[in-house]
Order: C-alpha cells, then sequence, then structure tokens
C-alpha cells in the first residue's frame, strides 16, 4: 500500500463519505428552516453518486491508504437502502473501521439492518436532553425519546461503542451540558462536547457563542470530577477524560481553541462525488464528471493522488490569524462534518 503524503507529510488515512445532502432536522447552525424549506432544491438522484460509484471510490481511496471509513450526510440515515451500501463497504478488504454519524432519529428501526449488514459502530449527535433546547436545536419540534430509543437499539444490537457527539452553543445548550454527560456516565457510551466551529456560511457564528474546551471540562469536573487521558491513536480529534470514580470517559474536540490540523488525515467526499481536503475548503475536485466520462480506475486515483499531494489545509489553525470577512465555505450538510 502507498503511503501518499500531503505538503505537510499528513497521510491520508480517514475518508468521510456523505451519501445524502438531505436531512429530517433543521437544526438552525446547519440548515436553517427559512432557507431549507419545502421549496429548496436538493441534490436530484443522476447528480449523486450511486452506491456503485461510492464502493468504486472508496476501493481507490483504500488503495492510497484510507483505513477507517465513517458514512454522513446530511443524515445518512435518509438514503434510501443504505443498509446495501454498508453491505458492500463491509466487504472492502483494508478497510479496518467503519462507521456512521446519524442523528438518531430513523436509528430504532435501522439499527439492526446496518449492524447484519457489517457496520461496526454509531455515532449520534445530540446536543440536549432537555426537550425544550432539543426542539429548538433540531429545527423541527422533536422530542429527544425517539434518538434515545435509537441509541438503545443501537446498543442492543451491538453497535459499540456508542459515541454521542454534543455541539455546544453558549447560551443555547450550554446549561444542559452536564446533564447530558450524566445521563451516560456508566452505560459505556461516550458523550463528546464539541466547540462550536464556524463551517459554512449560514449559521451567523460568533467567537462569543463557543464555549472552549477549558470551560467545558471545569464545569463537568465541579460536578462529577474527571481527569485527562492519553489519546488513543494520533489524529484522535477528541481530548479524553475520564471520571474518577469509574464512570466511564467523556471527550471534549476543541476544533476552535485548540485546533489539531497537525494531524489531519481526512478526506471527504460529497454526495454529488467531489473530494474535499478539509472541512472549511471552498471547492472540491469533482470524481463523478470523469467517472461518468470513462475515467479508468488508474486515472481517478491519479486526480486524488494529485489532490493529496498539493494539500495544505489547516483552516482552523489559521482561523485564530484571521482579520476580516471568512472566505465562502463548504456548508457542513454537504460533507457530513
Ligand atoms: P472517532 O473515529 O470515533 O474518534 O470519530 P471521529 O474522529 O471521526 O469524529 P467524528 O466523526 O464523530 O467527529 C466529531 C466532530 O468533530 C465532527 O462533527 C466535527 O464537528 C469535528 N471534526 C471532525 N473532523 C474534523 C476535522 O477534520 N476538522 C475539524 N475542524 N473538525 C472536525
Ligand atoms: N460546529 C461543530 N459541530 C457541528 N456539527 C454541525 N455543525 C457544527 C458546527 N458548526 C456537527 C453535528 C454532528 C456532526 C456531523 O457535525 O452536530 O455531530
Ligand atoms: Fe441534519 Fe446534522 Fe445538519 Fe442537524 S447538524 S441539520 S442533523 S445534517
Ligand atoms: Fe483538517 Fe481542515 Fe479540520 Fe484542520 S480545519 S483539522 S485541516 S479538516
Amino acid at each position: 500500500m502507498i503511503d501518499l503524503k500531503d505538503k505537510f507529510g499528513r497521510s491520508m488515512r480517514d475518508l468521510r463519505v456523505s451519501v445524502t445532502d438531505r436531512c429530517n432536522f433543521r437544526c438552525p447552525y446547519c440548515m436553517p428552516a427559512e432557507i431549507y424549506g419545502e421549496r429548496y432544491q436538493f441534490l436530484a438522484r443522476s447528480e449523486i453518486l450511486t452506491f456503485e460509484e461510492i464502493a468504486r471510490l472508496v476501493r481507490i481511496f483504500v488503495g492510497l491508504g484510507v483505513t477507517k471509513v465513517r458514512l454522513t450526510g446530511g443524515e445518512p440515515l435518509v438514503r434510501q437502502g443504505l443498509e446495501k451500501l454498508v453491505a458492500i463497504l463491509a466487504g472492502i478488504d483494508g478497510i479496518k473501521n467503519l462507521a456512521l454519524t446519524t442523528n438518531g432519529y430513523l436509528l430504532a428501526q435501522k439499527a439492526l439492518a446496518l449492524k447484519d449488514a457489517g457496520l461496526e459502530r454509531i455515532t449520534v449527535s445530540l446536543d440536549s436532553l432537555d426537550d425544550e433546547v432539543f426542539k429548538v436545536m433540531n429545527g423541527l419540534g422533536y422530542s429527544v425519546q425517539r434518538v434515545l430509543e435509537g441509541i438503545k437499539k443501537a446498543n442492543e444490537v451491538g453497535l459499540h461503542p456508542i459515541k454521542i457527539n454534543a455541539v455546544v452553543q453558549r447560551s443555547v445548550n450550554d446549561h444542559t451540558m452536564v446533564d447530558l454527560a450524566r445521563y451516560f456516565k456508566g452505560t459505556g457510551h461516550i458523550v463528546r462536547f464539541i466547540e462550536y466551529m464556524d463551517v459554512g456560511t449560514l449559521n451567523g457564528w460568533n467567537l462569543d457563542q463557543v464555549v472552549t474546551v477549558s470551560e467545558i471540562a471545569d464545569r463537568i469536573n465541579a460536578e462529577m470530577p474527571i481527569e485527562p487521558v492519553d489519546r488513543n491513536y494520533r489524529g484522535e480529534v477528541a481530548q479524553r477524560y475520564r471520571y474518577l470514580d469509574g464512570g466511564g470517559e467523556i471527550g471534549i474536540i476543541a476544533s476552535v481553541s485548540k485546533p489539531f490540523c497537525g494531524d489531519c488525515t481526512r478526506a471527504r467526499l460529497s454526495t454529488e462525488g467531489k473530494v474535499y481536503t478539509c472541512l472549511f475548503a471552498s471547492t472540491g475536485r469533482d470524481l463523478l464528471g470523469p467517472m461518468r466520462s470513462g475515467a479508468t480506475d488508474e486515472e481517478l486515483r491519479d486526480i486524488i493522488a494529485n489532490l493529496w499531494g498539493r494539500r495544505v489545509d489547516r483552516y482552523s489553525e489559521e482561523r485564530s490569524a484571521m482579520t476580516g470577512p471568512s472566505p465562502r465555505k463548504i456548508e457542513m450538510y454537504q460533507i457530513g462534518g
């Protein structure tokens, strides 16, 4: 296997595949309901990668060093028959880790089929357990119960370890952070709090809304004492902490206050078949066009290898040095975080 390096010596190890640009939630920080209303034109079927096309590209990425694949969206579970894609990917030699990130709303009905198809583990986005807060944060007034049922079902069928991702926004859900940690303490599930990032262009991001890793850790520690733990692997995005009483661990993802670009081995494939080498990129390299006009595997492989070889992205590290308005960026739901 080739060890492809970018301009900063970073290998390509993880591939995040967005399987749909659609979502059944309207989180205001991602797909505000005023913009993504009934008349919004999502991609047509013909414009998105088929499962066979995704599988073909994933095989090529694996040949270039990728060992970890995560399916995302939009909301991946709204794509019809997703378990068929999971089954194909699970059969690719060289993928050591196959995971999926979901908002959990359809998880109770899908968990078993996903597990049977070969999915290994799951991450559920859940920003608060407080129904009033959650209803605002999913933009559609859904209550949290259904997501909890999804997590329960995923646990029963063995999609372990389950991670719960919570984006923390000051004055929106930061007051419910400790309750979320407490609820999952002792369950074996790992809650990870994420500093609110300036992804996309629609959410009116502002530094005042960010609750930093040190404040999150302090606030949890004051109620349930924790201590830091070493990273599991180089490039892990979350800083780990464990409860002193043995109640398990939590993570904090400090993408704003302590960026981790130096170890970033992630490539992203969008629903419409473009490769992005950074979460904050403004353009992606199209693969769907070449693929549909007959490019060979070698040609596609060269396109990806050249792109990675030229990669100089380190947006989060540069952000702190920036003044003035930030450049136009891809929206989060198009590449799934
Ligand atoms: P594990 O494999 O379980 O460790 O998960 P992961 O490292 O793939 O993390 P996950 O996909 O759950 O990402 C959690 C969150 O971290 C994302 O939703 C983003 O908010 C943030 N994040 C993940 N990757 C990046 C990245 O490359 N850059 C930045 N700035 N943030 C990221
Ligand atoms: N900052 C941090 N995380 C975000 N996510 C979406 N938008 C943001 C943002 N602005 C998270 C979602 C989900 C994952 C895919 O990305 O909540 O956990
Ligand atoms: Fe959907 Fe996730 Fe975006 Fe919320 S953050 S609107 S669940 S894609
Ligand atoms: Fe990687 Fe870009 Fe995130 Fe930095 S900002 S960690 S380069 S995706």
